[in-house]
């Protein structure tokens, strides 16, 4: 593991590891393990393996590789306590041992990407979310997070910004986003169903924007994107008028606040995670501030996207309201974004050789 993650996984560590003592000794089964944030989730457990727990916690990972990459999981392939299993996880699983922890992180998340996989897409969110839900019912898993997104409320009015949990949503259900926007909807409701049929104790997580070491460079989401170009000496490219806001969190921040929802017994509850401590920045703001911090006058340019869909039924603004996870699970972002970009910028050169 490379210092700049080995160094937020201790510090995730550190802020979760009273509540992870649970984990010792069981069985956790991560899907989407060599992507970018069950990578983490990876990592932070073979960190309490290799620090913490006498009796290791076993990690299953399911993933397809169709858009995660197997290196993000080197240094685990040859753990006893690690098990790999290529495996779509739109299709039926079975594990001849317990499963007690499940985290469904197993899905096309970038827009450029699950516009061009939108039945595989829904596949994971549907299908896959059933599935894994049937095997947590038939193990009696202890705890299932879900891993949604805050794009189920769409594009929401001002007056639900910053956006609270009740937020119902203003999401097209025929565009370009709606594979991943809707099948994130109704994977919700399917976690739902089960947590009210059957009292299987689901959790579900709304992410606003995570970055940080991990996202792949080519990954299309917008700040690799900038960070891609900014490192090759290329001007910046914003394929829309660059008046869009988000607030982004930092992948450390994010990740202790997602194993916090997990290791609760909050069940049946919905929390949004991310990082409302700095407002909402434009797209032009971003773009800016990652030109300052790299250190590159590369310049900026707008101009449209070769995916003509690129904009369509992009939120305007997206910022989360967070009083929930605060009050209920004492969570508390706390990098803010020049030294999230500092960390991750580091990381891209570090890891892309730039
Ligand atoms: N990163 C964010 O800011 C963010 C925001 C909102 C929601 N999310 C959600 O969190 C989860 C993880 O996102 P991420 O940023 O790590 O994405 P990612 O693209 O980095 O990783 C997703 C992983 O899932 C795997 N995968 C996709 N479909 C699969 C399938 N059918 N079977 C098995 N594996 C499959 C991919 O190969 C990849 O390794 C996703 O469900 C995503 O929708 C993330």
């Amino acid at each position: 593991m490379d210092t700049i993650i080995s160094q937020d996984v201790e510090n995730i560590a550190s802020r979760i590891k009273d509540d992870a003592a649970i984990l010792e000794g069981k069985n956790i089964l991560v899907t989407g393990g060599s992507g970018f944030l069950g990578g983490y989730f990876l990592d932070v457990i073979a960190f309490f393996n290799e620090h913490h727990f006498t009796e290791p916690c076993k990690i299953i990972c399911l993933d397809n590789l169709i858009v995660g990459d197997q290196k993000r999981m080197a240094g685990l392939l040859e753990k006893d306590y690690f098990e790999f299993i290529k495996h779509d996880i739109s299709k039926p699983f079975s594990y001849d041992g317990p499963i007690d922890f499940i985290v469904h992180a197993a899905s096309v998340a970038s827009p450029t990407y699950y516009r061009q996989y939108p039945l595989e897409t829904i596949d994971a969110n549907v299908l896959g979310t059933r599935y894994l839900l049937e095997l947590a019912k038939e193990k009696k898993t202890r705890s299932f997070l879900f891993m949604s997104t805050s794009e189920t409320y769409g594009d929401p009015s001002p007056e639900n910004i910053p956006t609270p949990e009740t937020y119902r949503g203003n999401v097209s259900f025929t565009g370009p986003r709606a594979c991943y926007d809707e099948s994130k909807r109704l994977g919700e409701t399917l976690c739902m169903a089960f947590w009210q049929q059957y009292g299987l104790p689901v959790k579900i997580a709304r992410p606003f924007n995570f970055y940080g070491p991990g996202l792949r460079l080519d990954d299309k989401r917008v700040l690799p994107d900038f960070v891609n170009n900014v490192l090759h000496n290329k001007p910046i490219v914003i394929h829309s008028d660059g008046k869009a806001t988000r607030t982004f969190c930092y992948i450390s921040d994010a990740i202790a606040g997602l194993f916090k929802i997990l290791l609760s017994d909050f069940n049946g509850e919905a929390f949004n995670v991310g990082n409302d401590t700095q407002g909402e920045i434009s797209m032009l703001d971003l773009a800016k501030m990652v030109q300052d911090i790299s250190g590159k006058n590369v310049g900026i340019l707008h101009k449209a996207s070769l995916d003509k869909n690129y904009v369509t039924d992009n939120p305007q603004r997206r910022a989360p309201d967070l009083s929930k996870i605060r009050r209920m699970l004492n969570y508390q972002p706390s990098i803010d974004l020049k030294t999230g970009l500092q960390k991750s910028i580091a990381w891209y050169k570090d890891n892309y050789h730039l």
